[in-house]
């Protein structure tokens, strides 16, 4: 067992970013710490303001804080709103770090994403290969950004002594997961298409490419649970990734999601789009050797998120169609729901 360095038991902990897939799944795992929760909507402070940051931080003392709040989204997001994602991200992290180092915060915890790496970082890749090459270009706005994050946490520890620490999650999914086909990632998107095409009685449902490429996937409630254990265990300036460790190639993911949802026609592929990056795996040794690895299997967190999606947003009609609200899905049956009042609440 490693090493209690700090206690969350007693403590008040800001989660930022509350109402977020990240933030929620972490609000849902500290239910059981014994800590008071605080949150903030963004209607009460928007993190890009740093006078509001500062107020309601020194007027509400969090002793811990979890970052989760960020403005995030996909590749078209990002290509259409570059200056949007550079200037909130940047700004919103450095008023929320520099305000809690300010308030005299005793720990804090800022969440990136891989999108950090190098485009041809050698797989698995690795916490050292920051910064070892160009980024993918079209999500780099981000990319810059979540880096700047990290390095602030880091240059206040070098010069403030202050433990702010940061991780790294892979591709999350679970509750709470946006399943807009317009903007979402590839777990929900598939999700939400072999859920239609089972509905509508379709014989087929078509992905991008030849399905070989890789990726490594999450349930978010395993990442809020590896939040807290570096939390509680981990201080110093490197950043650690946050994994299951093993990928699996989308055609894979896509028979497996199709059997999960009981969709049970032909899965085609559309060999006229682009596949994108072969694999992109992290590497999860760091965080083992920290003595965390995952609880819940791909089978069994896909379920959940099918749960979770079917519970909170989409009622099928007696006549087989459905109506699919694009609100998130808040639900989690793999843990108990938390008595805290703001972990199921609505996006708004
Ligand atoms: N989802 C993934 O697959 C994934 C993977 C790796 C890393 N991560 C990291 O995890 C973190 C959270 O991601 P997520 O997926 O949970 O994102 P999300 O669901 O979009 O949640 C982001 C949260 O940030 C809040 N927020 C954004 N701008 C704000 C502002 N100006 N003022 C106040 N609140 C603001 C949002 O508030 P509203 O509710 O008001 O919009 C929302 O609650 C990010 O740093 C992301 O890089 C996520």
């Amino acid at each position: 067992m490693p090493e209690l360095i700090y206690s969350l038991a007693g403590k008040r902990v800001y989660v930022a970013g509350h109402r977020g897939m990240v933030g929620s799944a972490i609000v849902r795992r500290l239910a059981s710490e014994g800590c008071e929760i605080l949150t903030a909507t963004r209607a009460e402070v928007d993190l890009r303001r740093q006078d509001q940051v500062e107020a309601w931080m020194s007027e509400n003392r969090p002793d811990a804080v979890f970052l989760a709040a960020a403005r995030v989204g996909g590749i078209l997001a990002n290509a259409t709103y570059p200056a949007d994602f550079l200037y909130d991200n940047l700004v919103l992290q450095a008023n929320v770090i520099h305000a809690a180092h300010r308030a005299n915060v005793e720990k804090l915890m800022f969440l990136g994403s891989s999108c950090i790496y190098p485009k041809f970082a050698d797989q698995p890749i690795v916490e050292d290969s920051l910064l070892a090459g160009s980024l993918e270009p079209t999500n780099e706005w981000y990319a810059i950004a979540k880096i700047a994050g990290l390095k602030l946490c880091q240059a206040y520890r070098k010069q403030h002594g202050r433990d702010f620490i940061s991780a790294m999650p892979t591709n999350l999914y679970g509750p709470g997961d946006n399943f807009d086909l317009g903007s979402s990632h590839v777990m929900p998107a598939l999700i939400r298409k072999a859920h239609e095409a089972k509905i509508n009685r379709q014989q087929e449902i078509c992905i991008w490419g030849t399905g070989t490429p890789r990726r490594e996937f999450l349930h978010v409630d395993d990442c809020a649970d590896a939040c807290l254990h570096l939390m509680k265990t981990y201080s110093a300036e490197s950043h650690v990734n946050v994994g299951s460790g093993e990928d699996i190639s989308i055609l894979e993911l896509t028979r497996l999601v199709s059997k999960i949802v009981g969709f049970k026609g032909k899965i085609t592929r559309d060999l006229g789009k682009p596949d994108g990056t072969p694999r992109k795996l992290l590497s999860v040794d760091k965080l083992r050797t920290l003595g965390w690895s995952p609880k819940i299997g791909l089978k069994e967190g896909i379920a959940d998120a099918y749960h979770a999606f079917l519970d909170g947003h989409c009622l099928e009609r007696s006549n087989g169609q459905s109506d699919i609200s694009f609100e998130r899905a808040k639900t989690s049956a793999l843990h108990a729901p938390t008595h805290s009042p703001v972990a199921h609440h609505p996006r708004g």
